[in-house]
């Protein structure tokens, strides 16, 4: 009797112990890119003879998380602890220095390209042993290097002949967090807000694993809350709150930000007026700023969103948004901060929507203080699945600019299915602005480059495991845009999936395929903002009868009995002239507009024949039964990754992606049905009617969807 309890207790515990062990290791995508399994048996004994000890020359706060990821990341990829030692005394050290460190002179390094965040990864000889550098001007730098020598043994790369320098191309690379401070998030689809602004001041460990994982990739700075901002951001009580998280960033080189309202000086200041050239405004950012400063020394900034969408500014007084931008810039520069004065902006006015943050901005060129940059969205219109680059890049000569990128998929299919966003990014950071001179890419002109974070409460981050690429992405991209969506794609695979090639091809080419898919099957052929209002989910072409033109899917596809397409030329909103002469004239001419922006810049007959040979419609018909086509190869090629996937998150994506299937035949049977009763024309050889009527799709239009999570 007794024995046979005994055994019980003992099952009971064991069972008990693997259940612990597994909800420890549950697949649930915490760990991001930061997985650090431990590496074959194999290879493991070839890097530990480039990794028998730890020498840290390095001091202060940052130094010891340097220190400290180093260690783990060693000691769990190679299975067994790394001793730290004073100095190198045997064959194999890893060696964390700074480039002025007296100790490395002899090696005579070249270290002063590589900034202030710059690292230097070098295996050298070093006092008589062979040992890896990790050499930088700065803590931080060291971190960055860190990181990238551990991404290197993540994907099983050679390290013991390193000779590798890297500085970041942008001084700011940040993400923007639409979070509210009752902790809703515009446009999040993750949960709630990360920040727990009831507990703050008090520190969860989650904000230390996300400011960690930033770093990993190279984003040095953070906007607290959303654009649309709440003024009781700048009382006492909230600034205290974004002190604590300040702190916590400081290690991990991350600056805070916070969004500001414009009319703040009246709300929370007691003013009369935000006027920017009324010196008691003025005086009042700047003794708001001080009283910032004095409890986050190295505060970043702020952003505003001013007369955009029902948001104050300083055209409600009658001065331009250069005023505006410089009062607050004024306030900051005494501490080094900065201003990022958003150029999202546009009225209910009859002016092509795509134009009016340009003709706005342009002639303030040269007017904003050097410490503000003008933050422009990748595209004129608003974050669409494809949109020719905002005709600001390259044309703001005397002002710096960010470019903005959503890393959320608002209108992206937000939370379902794949979207991997990298394409779309360097699609815009490559194009060529011919401003001042053709060769001057996108990237070649920007100060920093800024994403509408996805990350949120949710245990996964991005409330999907492909979403944590395009946070991963944005980092990478941010660091170094030259870097190509293609190999973003591999590192991350690897990092977050697997080594295996037989897993990394299939992923990979999922990947580059999954924004292709979803552009032809929501907006193909230049088409954009066909999504329903205000949700911005789920087709809706037909929807006309708003109160604000420019937010109306029929207003961007202007079709009708004879055609379809905005005509931006000469003889429609001549939004073509807005870009440098030949950019301009190359997507005003049919012969050599590509066809990706077509009927973004044209408007033209159903019957219009295209390069290919096929009319307008059966081009436009074709990108979406491609669309559905290409939906339903991911769902199979990712069926050809199983065997080399945990069950577990395998089986959340397949899930997925079946959504999305489902999703894109909705998109072209809703599409193809509202434009077939304009067109009248019979569907090309070989493509399937829509489903369903007309009538249906429209009664079925967001939120009423089944199965819609938000
Ligand atoms: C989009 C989005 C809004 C957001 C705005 C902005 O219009 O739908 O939620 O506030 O962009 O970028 O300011």
């Amino acid at each position: 009797m007794r024995d046979s309890s005994h055994r019980f207790r003992l099952v009971a515990a064991g069972v008990i112990l693997l259940l612990v062990a597994a909800a420890a290791w549950a697949e649930d995508g915490h760990r991001l890119w930061l997985r650090y399994d431990p590496v074959e048996a194999l290879l493991r004994q070839q890097y530990k003879r480039t990794a028998s000890e730890i020498v840290v020359d390095a001091r202060g706060a940052s130094a010891t998380v340097v220190e400290a990821e180093l260690e783990r990341g060693l000691s769990a990829l190679l299975a067994g602890e790394i001793p730290f030692r004073p100095q190198v005394d045997r064959d194999g050290a890893v060696l964390l220095a700074l480039a002025n460190d007296p100790k490395l002179q002899s090696l005579h390094l070249a270290t002063g390209d590589l900034g202030r965040e710059g690292f230097l990864l070098r295996s050298a000889r070093f006092h008589g042993h062979s040992a890896t550098l990790i050499v930088a001007n700065s803590n931080n730098g060291l971190l960055y290097g860190v990181f990238a020598l551990l991404r290197r043994v993540q994907m099983r790369e050679p390290v013991d002949q390193l000779n590798l320098r890297s500085a970041p191309a942008y001084p700011l690379r940040m993400l923007d967090h639409w979070d509210n401070l009752d902790g809703s998030v515009e446009r999040g689809y993750t949960g709630r807000s990360i920040w727990n602004w009831g507990s703050l001041p008090k520190i969860d460990q989650r904000y230390v694993d996300y400011a960690r994982a930033n770093a990993s990739i190279g984003i040095n700075a953070a906007v607290l809350n959303n654009v649309n901002a709440d003024p009781k951001v700048l009382t006492p009580e909230y600034l205290q709150k974004a002190a604590a998280l300040a702190d916590t960033f400081r290690p991990y080189g991350i600056r805070v930000f916070l969004s500001v309202r414009f009319s703040s000086p009246i709300e929370i200041g007691g003013l009369k007026t935000a006027d920017p050239l009324d010196p008691a405004v003025a005086a009042w950012w700047r003794h708001k700023t001080d009283e910032i400063y004095r409890l986050i020394p190295d505060f970043g900034g702020f952003l505003v969103k001013a007369n955009s969408e029902g948001q104050p500014g300083p055209q409600d007084y009658h001065r331009t948004h250069a005023d505006g931008a410089n009062v607050i810039a004024d306030a900051l520069r005494p501490h080094g901060g900065t201003v990022l004065w958003r150029a999202f902006v546009y009225g209910n006015s009859a002016e092509d929507r795509a134009k009016q943050a340009y003709d706005e901005f342009h002639p303030l060129d040269g007017k904003f203080r050097d410490n503000v940059i003008l933050q422009v969205k990748n595209g004129p219109i608003d974050f669409q699945p494809r949109e020719p680059f905002h005709p600001l890049f390259g044309q703001m000569l005397r002002t710096r600019v960010a470019l903005e990128a959503q890393i959320t998929r608002e209108y992206v299919g937000q939370n379902t299915g794949v979207a991997y966003l990298a394409p779309m990014w360097t699609e815009v950071l490559d194009a060529d602005t011919c401003s001042p001179s053709c060769g001057t890419a996108v990237s070649a002109t920007l100060s920093a480059m800024a994403g509408v974070s996805n990350v949120g409460s949710d245990r996964d981050w991005t409330g999907t495991n492909f979403d944590q690429a395009n946070w991963y992405a944005f980092g990478r991209l941010a660091w170094n845009p030259r870097l190509s969506a293609q190999q973003i794609a591999s590192e991350w695979t690897r990092l977050t999936w697997s080594n295996d090639p037989r897993a990394v091809k299939p992923i990979v080419s999922m990947m580059m395929e999954s924004r292709k898919a979803v552009v032809n099957f929501m907006t193909p052929l230049g088409l954009a903002h066909q999504m329903a209002t205000d949700y911005h989910y789920g087709p809706a072409p037909w929807v006309c009868d708003l109160k604000q033109p420019s937010w109306n899917p029929c207003y961007y596809n202007r079709a009708d009995a004879n055609g379809i397409g905005f005509d931006r030329t000469k003889s429609g909103s001549d939004a073509v002239a807005q870009y440098a002469p030949p950019v301009g004239a190359r997507f005003a001419n049919l012969a050599a507009v590509p066809d990706k922006y077509l009927l973004w810049f044209h408007h033209l007959p159903w019957t219009y024949r295209m390069r290919s040979g096929r009319t307008l419609w059966d081009e436009l018909v074709g990108h979406y039964d491609a669309g559905v086509a290409e939906a339903a190869g991911m769902s199979r090629t990712w069926v050809s990754a199983r065997p080399y996937v945990d069950a577990e998150r395998w089986g959340a994506v397949a899930s997925d992606l079946s959504r999305e299937l489902g999703e894109a035949r909705w998109w072209r049977d809703a599409s193809i049905a509202y434009f077939q009763s304009l067109s009248k024309l019979p569907l090309p050889a070989g493509s399937p009617a829509p489903a369903h009527p007309l009538s249906y799709y429209e009664a079925i239009r967001p939120p009423n969807l089944p199965g819609q999570r938000r």
